[in-house]
């Protein structure tokens, strides 16, 4: 299943369980078969909308930024050995990305509403932004994959560390340490960083998507294991649909898979449409709309979309840029104790399955050290990242 080929299937071969492949078929599908095992995964593309960057898009995404600062490689940002030397920059981060300053989007209401018509068996998402909790969707349907804010340990004895405590600590952009006055160890919400493992819920509900009678892919690159091998995980007669800007893993590759490639606010209407749920739809996102009045003062005139990702990220770079407390002198030392770390990882073949771990170069031979580790940060360039393996 991990091998699963990425060609786009043949325009003329025949889907085996939709009528077409478009979206208009996937809703008679789902009422004809009454549908009610959908298994959704997201990644932050379905946030977007709300103000929050994601990661990858070349411009807009968080790494693209970052990776100008002064910051070993962008993706240091999230890379426990990394935070261990310098927990700075996560905890800027975590200022802007801690949940309760954005309100969910249209998507995240969307899979909201699947789960009220009875009609979701779970969500897999990628995202620690909360935003599908506040959209409504229970907390025993969700797989935080990569973790989340609502809970946080110390790193080295892991004792928890007080919500209230955190809120206060994340406000003033300070560095939580642990409770015990003996440990003293740094405090990491319980987010999934680069090396560590996945949360147990994920193991425990993989063998969900085996079971879907439909499966949604929203807002992601599938580029991090081993939430991309996720898709892979649907049986091959059942109809995957992806709402995305992109093509992305190998969705379309099967009879059955459908594509909506664009935005995902937009894909979601038109997909309420076809199965004559808009109006609920609307009405269910207006409930997110914490007071209509308030916002409408605050926020006149309203900035577009564009306007309100440039204004977030120039915040965030600007905020990374003075909180950084690494000098290049730190940030040196810290790329070759990494590098050592590199050079021994390296030993062993490739990560174990059931941690995080981003794409490894198929062709490693020619690439400078850490670049074997994080392939697409080449110096100055923004490459596409290679496809993962397991
Ligand atoms: P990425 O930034 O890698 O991918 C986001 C995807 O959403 C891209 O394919 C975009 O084209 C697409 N996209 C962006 N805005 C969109 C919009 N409005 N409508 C439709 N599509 C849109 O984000 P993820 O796939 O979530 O891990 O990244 C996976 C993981 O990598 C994250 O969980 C994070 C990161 O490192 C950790 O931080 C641990």
């Amino acid at each position: 299943m991990g091998n699963e080929s990425s060609t786009p299937v043949d325009e003329a071969t025949p889907p085996t369980k939709l009528h077409g492949r478009s979206i208009e078929a996937v809703a008679q599908y789902m009422k004809e078969k009454d549908v009610k095992n959908i298994v959704v995964m997201t990644g932050a593309g379905i946030s977007t909308s709300a103000g929050i960057p994601d990661f990858r898009s070349p411009d807009t995404g968080l790494y693209a930024n970052l990776a100008r600062l002064n910051l070993p490689y962008a993706e240091a940002v999230f890379d426990i050995s990394y935070f261990r030397n310098n927990p700075y920059p996560f905890y800027t981060l975590a200022h802007e990305l801690y949940p309760g300053k954005y309100r969910p989007t249209v998507t995240h209401s969307f899979i909201s509403l699947l789960n009220k018509k009875g009609k979701l068996l779970h969500l897999f998402t990628q995202n620690i932004d909360c935003l599908e909790r506040e959209a409504g969707v229970p907390g025993d349907k969700i797989v935080e994959a990569h973790g989340s804010f609502a809970t946080q340990r110390c790193i080295e004895c892991q004792t928890e560390y007080p919500d209230d405590r955190m809120r206060e600590m994340i406000s003033k952009k300070e560095v939580p340490k642990c409770i015990r006055k003996t440990c003293n160890g740094l405090v990491k919400p319980d987010i999934v960083f680069f090396g560590e493992a996945l949360p147990e819920a994920f193991f425990r509900n993989r063998s969900l998507p085996a079971k879907a009678d439909l499966a949604i892919v929203l807002g992601t690159s599938l580029t991090v294991q081993p939430f991309a091998s996720l898709p892979s995980f649907v049986r091959e007669d059942t109809p995957r649909v992806l709402i995305n800007l992109e093509r992305v893993g190998t969705l379309g590759s099967r009879p059955d898979d459908v594509l909506l490639l664009g935005d995902c606010d937009a894909g979601v209407r038109k997909f309420a449409d076809a199965l004559g749920w808009r109006e609920e739809l609307e009405a269910l996102w207006e409930t997110t709309d914490p007071d209509k009045s308030d916002r409408g003062k605050q926020q006149a005139p309203l900035k577009s979309r564009q306007e309100q990702l440039d204004d977030e990220i120039e915040k965030l770079t600007k905020d990374i840029d003075t909180s950084l407390k690494v000098t290049g002198e730190t940030s040196e030392r810290i790329k070759a104790e990494l590098e050592k770390d590199t050079t021994t990882a390296n030993k062993t073949s490739s990560p174990p399955a059931d941690v995080l771990s981003i794409p490894q170069p198929t062709n490693s031979k020619d690439q400078p050290s850490l670049q074997h580790v994080f392939p697409h940060l080449k110096e100055g360039k923004e490459d596409k990242p290679e496809k993962p393996s397991l």
